[in-house]
């Protein structure tokens, strides 16, 4: 993947998110475990920002969304009823020679046995986690870790209509842990056993599924925009018959140029009434919508815009991932856009000692009621710059010996790296104007622009 004229590779991305605190390997003392992480102190922030970035634009800001938090181990007869206890599974192949296992449809692409040994013939394997409730393991008491946190939803469908009285258009929207035992995983967080989705099922008068499919394919791709991920990395693709899952009447991936290449980034699919009809049936309950104007109950179609978490948080590392020249040296920075950033400012006292270090503890205290702020005061003016740069921070603010006498600070944008003087006491209110992207202007006596960064 081309960005600023410098390939991005996956190593470069682990290696930071590693170095900086983003992502570290599960288990690490003990050898990590495979194809699991643990996100670190700022990976928690960024991968927080991501979902309240979420939650705020899909359920807070519309009137015909709402939220749930449904629980990972459900009864066992939604796995049945949903077609993941027959149908959720890969094709799986063997080598005879090294015993490696793979994914049948992936071998070409992703890993083909380099020890040459013959396959066996491909066997379907269930993906779902499988566990048992209480202390006697028999077949009486098996349950699943969920693979979609979807199937929350749509077992909760009445409980939501009768307490929250919606009509129809409206939708469900969901975040939170899934599983599944993949064969093959890899890319880093791309894919893994153990995820986070952001998953919305909006339910829809059949017939009107199709129009509110296109409007949410196109919806979708904004959000991934709106936290600051570039137009040209998106792109939508269209399932072939044959790719289309068990449930589906339709379906689109956005992908993202990932540095493997184009790969999936959320699904958005037409699931029709498959799955309210599934539960009602197995369940024995009613599962309709009374449309008061035709007097009628129907079954409404839905459709799913189902995005993983941890893969958004890669997007926008990837994206945001950028290697510039500087005087002699290359210059690693994440152009975050702020609202996913850590920390939004860094405060940088250039002296450790009285008086200096007080102005910048009061500076600090200040803006991070405001903002999650960074204060950092080991080594060079320079590294701090650089480290900042490295985390995403937007902006830093040094404290220096000037600033006893004139009460001032200087702004450092992270992009540009220009340097402003500015007055402590317009501080917060220009980097809370300059973070939400306002035209906002603080002018000083001599009519010079705070803001001209
Ligand atoms: N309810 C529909 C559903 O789960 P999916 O396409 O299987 O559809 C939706 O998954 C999203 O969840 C994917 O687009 C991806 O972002 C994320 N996802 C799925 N499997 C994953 C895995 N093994 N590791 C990380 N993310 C995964």
């Amino acid at each position: 993947m081309e960005n600023n004229n410098n390939k991005i590779t996956m190593e470069k991305i682990v290696s930071l998110a590693r170095r900086r605190g983003y992502i570290f390997p599960s288990s690490e003392i003990y050898g990590g475990l495979s194809s699991c992480w643990d996100y670190g102190p700022l990976g928690v922030e960024i991968k927080r920002n991501v979902k309240n970035a979420w939650w705020q634009a899909m359920i807070h800001n519309r009137d015909d969304m709402v939220g749930l938090d449904t629980s990972i181990i459900m009864h066992p007869k939604v796995w049945e009823a949903s077609g993941h206890v027959s149908g959720f599974s890969d094709p799986m192949v063997d080598c005879m020679d090294c015993k490696q296992r793979f994914r049948a449809d992936h071998l070409t692409t992703e890993n083909c046995p380099n020890c040459g040994g013959k396959l066996t013939q491909p066997r379907q394997f269930n993906l779902m986690f499988k566990t048992f409730i209480g202390p006697v393991e028999d077949q009486a008491s098996i349950a699943y870790l969920r693979p979609e946190t979807a199937q929350g939803i749509f077992v909760n469908f009445a409980n939501v209509l009768n307490t929250t009285r919606k009509k129809l258009p409206f939708g469900i929207g969901q975040i939170g842990k899934s599983f599944r035992n993949e064969i093959t995983t890899g890319n880093f967080i791309f894919r893994s056993r153990e995820f986070e989705q952001m998953e919305i099922e909006f339910f829809v008068k059949p017939g009107e599924d199709e129009t509110w499919f296109k409007y949410w394919l196109e919806e979708r791709l904004n959000w991934f925009s709106s936290i600051g991920i570039k137009k040209e990395n998106l792109k939508l693709r269209q399932h072939r018959k044959d790719e289309l899952a068990h449930y589906a009447k339709d379906c689109y991936d956005i992908e993202y140029l990932f540095p493997m290449g184009w790969s999936e980034l959320e699904g958005i699919a037409n699931r029709a009434d498959f799955d309210l009809k599934q539960h009602a049936h197995h369940s024995g309950n009613d599962l309709t919508f009374f449309d008061e104007q035709a007097k009628e109950h129907i079954v409404p179609f839905v459709i799913e815009p189902s995005s993983g978490v941890d893969r958004t948080v890669l997007a926008v590392l990837c994206d945001a991932y950028c290697e510039e020249p500087d005087k002699d040296e290359i210059r690693t920075v994440l152009k975050l856009h702020p609202s996913i950033a850590p920390y939004k400012v860094a405060v940088l006292p250039l002296s450790r000692k009285e008086p200096v270090v007080n102005v910048a503890h009061e500076v600090h205290s200040v803006l991070r009621k405001s903002f999650p702020t960074a204060y950092d005061d080991a080594q060079s003016i320079g590294r701090r710059y650089r480290r900042q740069d490295e985390i995403g921070t937007p902006y830093c603010v040094t404290i220096d010996f000037d600033t006893l006498e004139d009460n001032s600070v200087t702004v450092r944008d992270r992009d540009s790296m220009r340097q402003l003087r500015m007055p402590i006491d317009v501080l917060c209110q220009s980097i809370a104007a300059k973070l939400s992207g306002e035209l906002f202007e603080v002018l000083p006596p001599g009519g010079k622009h705070w803001l001209g960064f």
